[in-house]
């Protein structure tokens, strides 16, 4: 049983991750300012887990950039705190064209903040929500982690840079003194749900990505989905991307963690997506049949930055992790509509909250 930070828990990514942390045994406190959540994704996952497991979650509602909160959060564990599992922070690429002051405060700032806090605290093991979208147009497919890292808007920028602030922390160190160990884990696509369908991914207004959004249209929240392109050069024209059940990521987390506690200190850097590419045309086929619900669409020009495809080539995750994707496509929708039908309006559904 290790003692684990959880920032951004509540979030999508991290509510999955806590469900499978909480069910290895692990003692967890999750920090969240719920900026882009709901304190109710966190009574679900404690209704997931039952309530041994849920004894052992905590929450503080406090801010990344926060020295105070941080400590706060330091303060509620029963137990030091061995490791954090860093997924706070802004991701929408629209927003941080519009606000890019704001994502570098919240992304980069916070980061730097959490990383002064816990070595203070002797705490010196890291897992780091990374993204694809640092790889920027790659030059080749699958993409592996020697690729260039290329990022073409101030959410990959700012990815890019707390990968570096990580970088220069772990070079810091002389050999012979080294104490962190850090995973700055790159994420292709993540999508679908736990399979309970109790918790899953929430957007705050409009989705702008595309499994949200077919989702929302198969329960009737959107009228029908706009397909951007039709002449990529892909298998029907559109867009290839590598999705990745988000349990399936989840369990990457539990896997680093349990690799960089198990050895020495390192920074590793891991692609974690399937290697798959689906179009999206395939993902609408795909919906339509898990869900029964038909998913009309119109196909417009391409969307500004987007890229022909992006596919990862998760060998290394597999060879050092010994972990791969164990579920596809079919699985992926089943669940994600699982979630999407039993919550039409997300964690604000009718009847959604829980009792607990
Ligand atoms: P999310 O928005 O659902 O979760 C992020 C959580 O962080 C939310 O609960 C939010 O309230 C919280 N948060 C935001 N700012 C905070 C702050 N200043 N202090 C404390 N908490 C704060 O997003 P997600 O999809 O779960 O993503 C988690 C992480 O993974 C993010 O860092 C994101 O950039 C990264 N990532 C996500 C994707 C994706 O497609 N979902 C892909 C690659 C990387
Ligand atoms: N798409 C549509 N219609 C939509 C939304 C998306 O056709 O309404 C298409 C896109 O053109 C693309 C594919 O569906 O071909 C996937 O688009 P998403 O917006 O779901 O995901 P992206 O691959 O564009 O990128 C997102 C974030 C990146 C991040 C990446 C992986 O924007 O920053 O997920 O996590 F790196």
């Amino acid at each position: 049983m290790t003692q684990l930070l959880i920032t951004g828990g509540a979030g999508f990514i991290g509510s999955h991750t806590a469900v499978v942390l909480l069910e290895a045994g692990h003692n967890l406190v999750v920090l969240d300012n719920f900026d882009n959540s709901s304190p109710e994704a966190l009574r679900r996952v404690m209704e997931l887990v039952g309530s041994e497991a849920a004894g052992r979650l905590r929450w503080i509602e406090g801010d990344i950039r926060s020295r105070a909160d941080l400590q706060r959060a330091f303060a509620a564990a029963p137990a030091p705190i061995e490791a954090v599992v860093h997924f706070a922070g802004l991701k929408a690429v629209g927003e941080s064209v519009a606000e890019p002051l704001r994502y570098w405060d919240v992304n980069l700032s916070g980061s730097r903040c959490l990383v002064a806090v816990m070595a203070e605290h002797g705490c010196h093991t890291l897992v780091f929500s990374s993204s694809c979208t640092i790889y920027g147009f790659p030059e080749q497919i699958p993409i592996n982690e020697m690729a260039p890292v290329a990022p073409i808007n101030p959410y990959g920028h700012t990815k890019a840079a707390v990968e570096q602030l990580l970088a220069d922390v772990v070079a810091s160190e002389a050999p012979e003194l080294a104490r962190w160990r850090i995973a700055r884990l790159r994420y292709f696509n993540p999508v679908g749900a736990h399979p309970s369908g109790r918790i899953g991914e929430d957007p705050l207004g409009t989705p702008n990505n595309l499994f949200p959004f077919v989702s929302q249209v198969a329960v009737g929240r959107h009228e029908r989905l706009t397909v951007y392109g039709r002449d990529w050069p892909t298998v029907d024209g559109t867009g290839v991307r590598d999705y990745i059940h988000v349990m399936d990521l989840a369990e990457g987390h539990k896997a680093a963690l349990d690799v960089l506690l198990a050895e020495g200190p390192q920074l590793l850097s891991l692609n974690l997506g399937s290697g798959q590419g689906h179009s999206v045309l395939e993902v609408v086929r795909a919906f339509e049949a898990a869900s029964g619900r038909s998913v009309p669409y119109e196909q417009l020009d391409r969307r500004p930055g987007d890229a022909a495809i992006t596919v990862a080539d998760p060998s290394l995750a597999a060879e050092r992790l010994g972990w791969r994707t164990r579920r596809g496509l079919e699985e992926i929708c089943r669940d994600g509509w699982a979630w999407q039908s039993a919550n039409p309006d997300g964690y604000d559904s009718p009847g959604s909250q829980s009792s607990g």
